[in-house]
């Protein structure tokens, strides 16, 4: 890791007081204020919901530059690894900084295929939910239980078990998302295959039944491991900020994931694509996008473009413009040529591009606009579209999560608030209100 710390300082006055704060410099992006020292100094505090301008830790993990429409993993271009890695080579580099050299890659790539299978006893965990239950829900259940599964993968202060969780997560989410489904369309669970690759594995452990055997198609299986790989990490967004917070006290790492998980089923994070692909529907037809689009831009209307804006991307999302293009190969592959919903999804992405609103406020379709045209494609229901999500980005919040835990700087997450609340009063007995 370089060092951050600079010789500048900025300079901050008010109320007839000064402070002088460090700036910190980043290896890419805008430089950082350190107000660490600022309360203590300062007697004041800083306000800024949503962290719009605050960073929250160190890291060297992922960068995007929202203006340039650039995502890196530890510094290599998404595009790049989307079209020449293979994603347990990218969860190697996430984890351990490095590509692997083939003994690596070999050696990495059997200890997580070694760990697919989940304990049998899960399989009655399972049984426990309602078979109508979203795969989000049960997962966010399954996940925080393999706490109760795999004691010896769960103190936090021991390298060693930091590392078994992490191949452990890895290896079973694709395991645990695939019950998740076959338990919601009520087939039978299929065990991990270790002669498989980890997106056959997963695509067999979907679709595949006693009763027949299942062809892997190996181009739909690359449009997987190209989902998985588009979707590995992102930086400080709210589902690994969350894991990064609840880390910071402590907690176990199943714990922490089951926390990311909860916090990526939301609409307007990884749960966009469901809603995007369910909007895509709703719209239905070519010349209902103008009223959509209206209603989008209406303040008075809560309806949004989903698949549609960023926090951070400010130009275009990489990760859509290859998922686009993927959604093309996919489609061309399986015969699919008049998808109605791609066409919907085209044309919109059109009609919002030249639209004044859209190109004021820097809306572009972000990853999650094409992803569900690909998914419901290949045959997934979209319920199933965020646990996909969530089990691509497990590596990129347990490699979050373990950079957070040897970070010297961490300290429990604990904002600060700004109180308008009533002032202190005297509590008045029931019969004098
Ligand atoms: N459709 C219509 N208008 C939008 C949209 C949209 N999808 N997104 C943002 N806007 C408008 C807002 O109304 C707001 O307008 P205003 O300035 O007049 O008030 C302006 O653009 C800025 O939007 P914010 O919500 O303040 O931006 P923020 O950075 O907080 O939100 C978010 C980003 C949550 C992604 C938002 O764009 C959104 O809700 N998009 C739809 C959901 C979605 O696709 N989420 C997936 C994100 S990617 C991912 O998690 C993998």
């Amino acid at each position: 890791m370089r060092m951050a710390e600079t010789d500048k300082k900025a300079t901050l006055q008010f109320e007839g007081k000064t402070v002088e704060l460090p700036i910190m410099s980043p290896t890419a992006g805008p430089d950082v204020i350190d107000i660490r020292k600022l309360y203590a100094q300062g007697d004041v505090f800083t306000y800024d919901p949503g962290f719009t301008s605050t960073a929250s830790c160190e890291s060297t993990i992922t960068f995007i530059d929202g203006d340039k429409g650039e995502l890196l993993y530890r510094g290599y271009p998404i595009d790049q690894l989307a079209g020449q890695s293979n994603y347990i080579e990218v969860c190697y580099l996430l984890l351990y900084g490095e590509l692997p050299d083939k003994a690596q890659f070999e050696e990495f790539s059997y200890r997580i295929t070694r760990h697919t299978m989940v304990h049998e006893q899960m399989h009655n965990f399972f049984r426990g939910f309602r078979r109508d239950a979203h795969p989000m829900a049960t997962m966010v259940g399954v996940v925080g239980a393999m706490s109760a599964f795999y004691h010896d993968s769960t103190d936090v202060n021991d390298e060693w078990q930091r590392e078994v969780a992490a191949i452990r997560m890895v290896a079973k989410m694709p395991t645990i998302a695939a019950m998740a489904y076959k338990y919601s369309v009520g087939q039978p669970f299929v065990y991990p295959r270790n002669d498989l690759d980890y997106a056959s594995n997963f695509l067999n452990m979907c679709f595949s039944v006693p009763a027949e055997p299942y062809k892997i198609e190996p181009a739909l299986a690359r449009a997987m491991d190209r989902i998985f790989t588009l979707h590995a990490d992102h930086e400080q967004n709210a589902s690994t900020s969350t894991v990064r917070l609840a880390g910071s006290s402590g907690a176990n790492p199943f714990a922490c994931i089951a926390a990311g998980i909860a916090c990526l089923w939301g609409p307007a994070h990884g749960g966009a694509n469901q809603a995007a692909l369910e909007m895509l529907r709703t719209i239905g037809t070519v010349d209902k996008i103008p009223e959509y689009v209206a209603r989008a831009k209406d303040k008075n209307d809560p309806f949004r473009l989903m698949g549609f804006g960023h926090r951070v991307y400010k130009n275009f999302d990489p990760r859509a413009k290859v998922m686009k293009e993927s959604a093309d190969e996919v489609l061309d592959l399986l015969g699919i040529h008049n998808n109605e919903t791609l066409k919907v999804a085209k044309e919109l992405e059109r009609i919002a591009l030249e639209d004044e609103y859209f190109i004021e406020k820097k809306l572009y379709p972000n990853v999650d606009f094409y992803s569900g045209i690909i998914l419901e494609a290949m045959g997934f229901p979209t319920a199933m579209f965020t646990p996909i999500f969530a089990l691509s980005r497990t590596v990129g919040w347990i490699a979050q999560w373990k950079e957070m835990i040897g970070d010297k700087n961490q300290k429990i997450g604990r904002p600060r608030q700004l109180y308008v609340g009533e002032a202190a009063r005297d509590y008045v007995d029931i019969a004098k209100r």
